[in-house]
């Protein structure tokens, strides 16, 4: 059988698959479930900010034909109210990392002292969601904020920094290349697409934030095509996400040089085990091929 297990940042994953931010409520005992049933590698926490917020009004999320559009607007119960459920799902055999999003550095700072406080294994630096004013892609689309903002989070905690990127900028290598000089230890790529669906019938959008962010199948093209590019510019890791439902989505990842990857949607798909499926894919892939470990096939197809 083939060795899937991968490192990130010296942070050693049973498996490459983990959850993606924001998936399934986002509770300490959900994260366990993904954990302990789902099979996951590691699991990212809902972004977390300084300050209770309920988020975009309903309708924040639906359907299309092949992806998930939602505006949840960052709802989240405050850094304060998440320790408990930090102890939670720290109670699993897997990596926490916990992702946080702010509106300037210093909160990031406050809140990733507090977040290593409370036993993450990592942070997830949230520069990339696409529909919440002030947060997110606004900063993110910068490579000198992102550069600033890196650099503190760095300077302040000893666990790994990830930087979790949006493909919607001109060069998002350029983007990749300041969170490497900054001392991020990984890339993640990518965010949801900002987007929006229309109701002929009503002639209005659908969402009540009007604007969401595009996930699941319809993404993967745009997430492969980045991790690919940032995998020209940089040297640090990068785990690639959107869109993934098989074993064949991961690999088309690692192939671009994806060293793990993070599902969302596919929990919607496929249901909470999408974790243990897809590393049973990917092993069955590898076996058949002759690859023995995960490094034989990361970044293969930008060889000549
Ligand atoms: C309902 C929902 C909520 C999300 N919330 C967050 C979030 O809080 N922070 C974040 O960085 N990404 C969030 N995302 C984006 C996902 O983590 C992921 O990057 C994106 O959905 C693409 O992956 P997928 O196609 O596997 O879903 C959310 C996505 C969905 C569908």
């Amino acid at each position: 059988m083939a060795d899937i297990r991968t490192t990130i940042a010296g942070i050693e994953l049973r498996n490459p698959t983990m959850l993606a931010s924001g998936i399934l409520g986002q509770t300490g005992l959900s994260l366990l479930r993904i954990i302990n049933e789902g099979g996951a590698g590691a699991v990212v926490t809902k972004s977390i900010g300084m300050e209770p917020r309920e988020g975009h009004g309903s309708p924040c999320a639906l359907e299309l034909d092949n992806g998930l559009l939602n505006a949840m607007g960052l709802p989240n119960p405050g850094i304060d109210a998440f320790e408990p459920e930090m102890k939670i799902a720290l109670k699993g055999d897997a990596p926490i990392i916990a992702s946080i999003f702010a509106d300037d550095w210093g909160k990031f700072v406050n809140l990733a002292t507090r977040m290593e406080e409370f036993g993450a294994n990592a942070i997830e630096l949230n520069l990339s969601c696409p529909h919440a004013t002030g947060y997110g892609l606004e900063m993110g689309s910068d490579p000198v904020i992102v550069h600033q903002i890196v650099a503190e989070v760095k300077n302040a905690i000893k666990i790994p920094v990830f930087a979790k990127l949006s493909p919607t900028v001109p060069d998002i290598g350029k983007i990749a290349l300041a969170v490497q000089e900054a001392g991020g230890d990984a890339i993640v790529a990518i965010n949801t697409i900002k987007a929006m669906k229309i109701e002929p019938e009503l002639g209005m959008p659908v969402l009540k934030n009007k604007v969401g962010g595009l996930s699941g199948p319809a993404i993967k093209p745009a997430g492969v095509r980045a991790v690919y590019e940032i995998a020209g510019k940089v040297e640090i890791p990068i785990i690639g996400v959107g869109g993934i439902n098989t074993g064949l989505d991961a690999l088309e990842y690692f192939m671009a040089g994806a060293s793990a990857v993070q599902i969302g949607s596919g929990v919607h798909y496929r249901g909470i085990d999408v974790f243990g499926k897809v590393n049973q894919e990917i092993s069955e892939f590898m076996d058949r091929k002759n690859y023995s470990k995960l490094n034989d096939i990361i970044g293969i197809a930008r060889r000549p």
